[in-house]
């Protein structure tokens, strides 16, 4: 029997399993959730699902009944335990062995844990999973002072959702600047001084060495690399992810620091693919080996894989020229008060800036090179040149004659209107 078995019920596995059936795939849909919920979309739930009261519906990915409907059979609550690649089988914890033609691993990420002492007290909390972002939503009913550990995505989303409230909050940042893994300089520095106007207090190149425990048993403080102990009854971890691979592993597949793919996202056995948070693969745009943490790569590789399944590609080993390489351009989104935070393309840590419009007018870009090349562009409020520049960066580079940092910078001319009609 023809079968697809997909492992990972999030945003990259609901959407694999989705695309082949809207590509017509007739063979059967296994896609396995170890969550007991229905799949639901994660970046709410450091924004708007902090709010006291929030809308549990706006989370819906896959609702058992679309499934049902789609002839996808989801199962909840369930892990798949092992891979058995040469008899192309998985075996689930119940105990029950399904084989697969074609398999494809969605497992995501997991947060990276908090080491220092008292990390495990009652009142720290991760989030990553629904039921922590409920457990913290509730805790941020109680608060009194809120510190969080990471000035990245997770941190400053949530440190907006506390500010909403009017709770103190104090962000924790070990590197010089926040969001550095993804940021210029100049855009970290406006997010920064954004939060810090707002009243979030923000200490940058400061860790956290332990957590203090209060009468009650619970995190009442922590103290600071610096020295300083200061309150903090709620503590909130957003220090990364590390990709989900144990299982991949285990099946003798290649992995490093993510399941290592080829340009048709195919793992070191081309029957079984990666995709989404735990895939690691050559980005053709940026030319560099890369793992993306972002709903836009989680969809476009699910459906990019689900193409490839549903058209019957023969899996074959190296030196199989058929189909084309998966080549979508990696964006980014982020919100915080009102500011919406957009990024396209990716840039390394060297590229240089250019910033494009007043950041005094609450919208501006910074576009970054790298040599004479546009290879990213940050946006705040500014819709348009992230949709300028998920084309430009996309475009045919005879095209794009006219981008340079000079005609970026001036923020009259249109992004759009650098490509050469
Ligand atoms: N103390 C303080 N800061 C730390 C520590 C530490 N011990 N360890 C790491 N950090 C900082 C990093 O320097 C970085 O700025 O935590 C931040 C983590 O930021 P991200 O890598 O963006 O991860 P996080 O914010 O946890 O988001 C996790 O969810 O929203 C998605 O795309 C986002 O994939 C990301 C994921």
């Amino acid at each position: 029997m023809n079968r697809t078995v997909i492992v990972g019920a999030g945003t990259a596995g609901v959407h694999a399993a989705m695309e082949l059936r809207h590509r017509g795939y007739a063979g059967g849909v296994l896609l396995v959730g170890e969550e007991n919920h229905e799949p639901y979309d994660r970046p709410p739930l450091s924004k708007e699902f902090l709010k006291p009261v929030a809308e549990p519906d706006t989370l819906r990915l896959l609702p058992a009944q679309i499934a049902r409907d789609r002839g996808i059979d989801l199962r909840l609550g369930l892990l798949v335990t092992d891979i058995r690649a040469t008899a192309q089988e998985v075996v689930l914890s119940d105990g029950s062995i399904v084989g697969y033609d074609h398999l494809v691993l969605a497992t995501g990420a997991r947060g990276r844990p908090l080491t220092v002492p008292g990390a495990d007290l009652p009142g720290v909390w991760g989030l990553r999973r629904l039921e922590e972002a409920e457990a913290l939503r509730k805790a941020l009913d109680g608060a009194d002072d809120v510190l969080i550990v990471g000035g990245g995505f997770i941190g400053l989303e949530v440190a907006a959702a506390v500010r909403a409230r009017g709770t103190r909050v104090t962000v924790v940042e070990f590197l010089p600047r926040v969001m550095a893994r993804v940021l210029s300089p100049q855009m970290a520095r406006y997010f920064t001084q954004a939060h810090r106007h707002r009243g979030v207090e923000i200490l940058i190149g400061t860790g956290v060495t332990a957590v203090i425990a209060g009468p009650l048993g619970t995190a009442s403080a922590v103290v600071l690399s610096d020295g300083r102990t200061i309150p903090a009854d709620v503590v909130v971890v957003g220090i990364g992810v590390q990709p989900v691979t144990e299982l991949a592993e285990r099946a003798g597949l290649h992995t490093t620091d993510g399941i290592v793919v080829d340009g048709r996202l195919r793992t070191s056995d081309p029957r079984i693919y990666a995709v989404g948070d735990c895939a690691r693969f050559d980005c053709v745009v940026s030319g560099r080996d890369l793992r993306l943490e972002s709903i836009q790569n989680a969809v476009d590789q699910a459906r990019f894989v689900a193409g490839q399944i549903a058209a019957g590609h023969r899996p074959q080993a190296d030196g199989d020229a058929q189909g084309s390489s998966y080549a979508a351009l990696p964006w980014f989104w982020s919100e915080q008060y009102d500011m919406k935070l957009q990024i396209a393309g990716v840039a390394s840590a060297e590229a240089e800036s250019v910033v494009r419009g007043d950041s005094a007018s609450g919208s501006f870009s910074v576009c970054r090179f790298q040599g004479e090349r546009l290879v990213a562009v940050e946006s705040v409020n500014r819709a348009k040149d992230h949709l300028a520049a998920r084309k430009l960066l996309t475009a045919d580079p005879a095209r794009l004659r006219r981008v340079t940092r000079e005609s970026v910078a001036n923020g009259e001319t249109a992004l759009r209107a650098l490509l050469d009609v």
